[in-house]
């Protein structure tokens, strides 16, 4: 079994990745790069990463800011939770630990945002810890490799899956004759789900570990890993309004829990009726044949859900200012729009205003 862990550490040394920005035994970046990468791929990430880095070079930096400006940061990766857990986990660090990671599992775990496969890579990558990671990419090479069968996102299936991955890495520490390089062992991991264990069309020609993989053998590659049960992806609607005022657009600062929390938005609304009344209820006289435009309709994929998005343009009149009594509505200068914390489709929107403005 150790031959496992030591082929995979060897093709590493000569067809892994080697210069990825984050590549170092600094906790800070390594925990960085493993929450961006979490749910976002790598060629996307490097952009991402290197300006989160530049403005938050350590983690007294990332501590010291404003969650505002954190979440400007990473606007447009998505998944935002990520980057307000982030934020709450630097500022316990340091007011808990110094500023210095623990270096260990239990203690690492009861940081937000840092599961046991997280944990298991900076821990490996950092301080050579002997606590293998389980990832995607780790769980399409596990499956195959060892033939486990059901969706890998079942408690009994993710549980042989750790196990295997702890007996795995146990034979080769076991075996004594070369100690096991756990960075180098944990980025093989990563690289070859990657690179050569792949979901569709896995390069098995080139693969070092196909002699003894159960996929290869049984020519089940593509049954392996098992689908998850799909469900249907319910589609939300919702309607945005851009209220304009000379070269200011009224935004909506989102509450912390739910989609988009602690970013800004555009004001939504169930309809274009609640919108046109929301508009008649400040006092406006608006017709909803030639003064509302339409600017933009499309849909945004959520893990769960679609929403379709259909943008509507109202432009107040010169000289009109407009008192906007919701706590959290605020006009901000439409030529600032790229540096404010903006989901995508919100981005999305304002560019298109920007084009046609
Ligand atoms: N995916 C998650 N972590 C990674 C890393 N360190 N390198 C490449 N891909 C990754």
């Amino acid at each position: 079994m150790s031959d496992f862990v030591h082929t995979l550490c060897a093709w590493q040394q000569t067809h892994g990745r080697h210069d990825l920005p984050w590549q170092s035994k600094d906790p800070y970046k390594v925990w960085l790069s493993e929450i961006m990468l979490q749910q976002t791929q790598v060629a996307t990430v490097i952009d991402y990463y290197q300006r989160f880095i530049e403005r938050f070079p350590d983690i007294f930096s990332l501590a010291a800011a404003d969650q505002s400006e954190v979440l400007s940061y990473w606007a447009g990766l998505g998944y935002y939770a990520r980057a307000r857990n982030l934020h709450r986990c630097a500022q316990l660090i340091v007011e808990q630990y110094q500023g210095r990671f623990p270096q260990t599992v239990e203690k690492m775990n009861t940081l937000p945002g840092i599961g046991r496969s997280t944990a298991h890579a900076i821990l490996a990558f950092c301080f050579n810890a002997p606590t293998p990671i389980m990832d995607g990419n780790v769980k399409r090479l596990f499956t195959r490799y060892y033939g486990i069968k059901g969706p890998t996102n079942t408690s009994a299936v993710e549980k042989q899956l750790w196990t295997q991955a702890e007996a795995t890495l146990q034979a080769a520490l076991n075996a004594n004759d070369k100690p096991v390089d756990m960075a180098r062992y944990t980025q093989a991991l990563m690289d070859f789900g990657s690179l050569v264990c792949t979901r569709s069309k896995p390069q098995c020609d080139s693969c070092p570990l196909a002699a003894a993989c159960y996929a290869k053998a049984h020519h089940m590659q593509q049954q392996l890993p098992t689908p998850k049960t799909k469900k249907t992806t319910p589609t939300r609607q919702t309607v945005m309004l851009l209220l304009v005022h000379d070269d200011q657009v009224l935004l909506e600062l989102r509450p912390q829990e739910g989609i988009w929390g602690g970013l800004l938005s555009l004001p939504e609304f169930t309809d274009e009726e609640a919108l046109l009344h929301y508009l008649q209820n400040l006092g406006l006289s608006v017709a909803a044949e030639k003064d509302l435009i339409k600017i933009a309709a499309f849909e945004h994929i959520f893990s769960h859900f679609k929403l379709h998005i259909q943008a509507i343009l109202f432009k107040l009149k010169e000289n009109r200012s407009l008192q906007e009594t919701h706590p959290n509505r605020k006009y901000y200068p439409l030529t600032r729009w790229q540096t404010l914390p903006l989901p995508k489709p919100v981005s999305k929107i304002l560019e298109t205003l920007s084009a046609i403005n």
